[in-house]
């Protein structure tokens, strides 16, 4: 049976860290609220000349050479981000060009802070038909700049960053076991960009009205998400008729700890088998995922035969699962 397997993992995050304590120059918050709201102490931020296809290629190329493969090896690119480098073209093809992946088709997926798991979604299918061989996966997101840094309840927990994965056939019993994803669009206005878009395209009214920045019902979210992401993983398991226990690693999308520790807590995970790093990069969207993935490979935190469940949950609503034997 064809599947298909991560051969490598790649991250960039920016240099330049902004601290809770920077925060409370700016709005009216404190570090330990922050910090036990959301486990956030520090997020990275681009530099004015970076866009979303700039942290996507450093972090294909860090795939690319851990893979020892180049470019043109290299037969589609999805690109997953809602802080793209402009509404067309996508910032897939704007990477396919800095990479030089000739080779490679190119598109944009929107799913939010889902976006990577979508991605490994489709990846997963066109692999495993025989429609591609090898794929680049990329989560990337400039959030910094759709952020209203006048809004304490949402500038606090974004970050910028990007994270890529590497996917191609493979005859062995492992690699992605199973995909699962979710949306439901009665749910849009929990997180929004309502600008920017042909509903309300750019204008003196909508710069105004700051329509081009991310509005979230955040507590609202936050109890949709806890009620789903325990669903979303049990029913994964089931899947693949795994026992919690049999689970090495949770890498979880990075939005919130008290949702994290929520998730671990109801399947009976200690939070010893959970990966974390949204103390140092906060919400970074469609990149989270694929960074936490990166750093539990660099931190030989994954081994041969692990199963490694990844999840997300994030606007649309979206939600997704992948289980992995790695
Ligand atoms: O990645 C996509 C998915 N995203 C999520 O899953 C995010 C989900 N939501 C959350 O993470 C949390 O809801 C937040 C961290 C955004 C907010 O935490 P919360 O515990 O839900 O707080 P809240 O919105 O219920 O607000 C509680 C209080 C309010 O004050 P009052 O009305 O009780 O006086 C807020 O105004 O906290 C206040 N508040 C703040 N105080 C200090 C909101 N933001 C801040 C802040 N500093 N930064």
């Amino acid at each position: 049976m064809l599947r298909a397997k991560i051969i490598a993992t790649g991250s960039y995050l920016p240099e330049h860290i902004v601290t809770n304590r920077d925060l409370e120059k700016i709005v009216d918050t404190t570090d330990d609220w922050i910090t036990e709201r959301t486990g956030i102490k520090e997020r990275r931020i681009a530099n004015d000349c970076q866009a979303a296809s700039d942290l996507a290629y450093e972090a294909s190329l860090s795939a690319l050479k851990k893979a020892q493969l180049k470019p043109k090896d290299i037969d589609l690119i999805i690109v997953a981000t809602i802080s793209g480098d402009m509404p067309f073209p996508s910032t897939a093809c704007l990477l396919q060009a800095k990479l030089g992946a000739k080779q490679a088709a190119a598109f944009d997926l929107g799913a939010a802070c889902s976006g990577f798991i979508y991605g490994l979604h489709v990846a997963n299918g066109l692999i495993r038909s025989g429609m591609h061989q090898r794929v680049l996966v990329v989560g990337t997101e400039v959030l910094s700049r759709f952020t209203d840094w006048d809004d304490r309840s949402t500038c606090i927990l974004f970050g910028d960053g990007a994270g890529a994965a590497i996917l191609e056939a493979t005859r062995e019993k492992r690699g992605i076991m199973s995909t699962h994803i979710y949306s439901d669009g009665n749910l849009a206005d929990l997180i929004m960009l309502p600008g920017g878009g042909s509903r309300s395209c750019c204008s003196r009214e909508s710069i105004l009205k700051k329509l081009h920045h991310i509005k979230m019902k955040g507590n609202e979210t936050f109890k949709v998400a806890v009620r789903t992401l325990e669903e979303l993983a049990s029913t994964t398991l089931e899947v693949n008729s795994i026992d919690p226990s049999q689970l090495s690693l949770l890498i979880p999308h990075q939005a919130n700890l008290r949702i994290i520790q929520a998730t671990a807590r109801r399947l009976g995970l200690p939070m010893e088998k959970v990966f974390l790093n949204i103390e140092k990069y906060g919400n970074t969207s469609a990149a989270s995922v694929p960074i936490a993935l990166d750093e539990a490979a660099e931190s030989c935190r994954l081994n041969d035969g692990d199963y490694v469940l990844l999840e997300a949950f994030g606007g649309g609503l979206t939600w997704a699962s992948a289980l992995l034997r790695w």
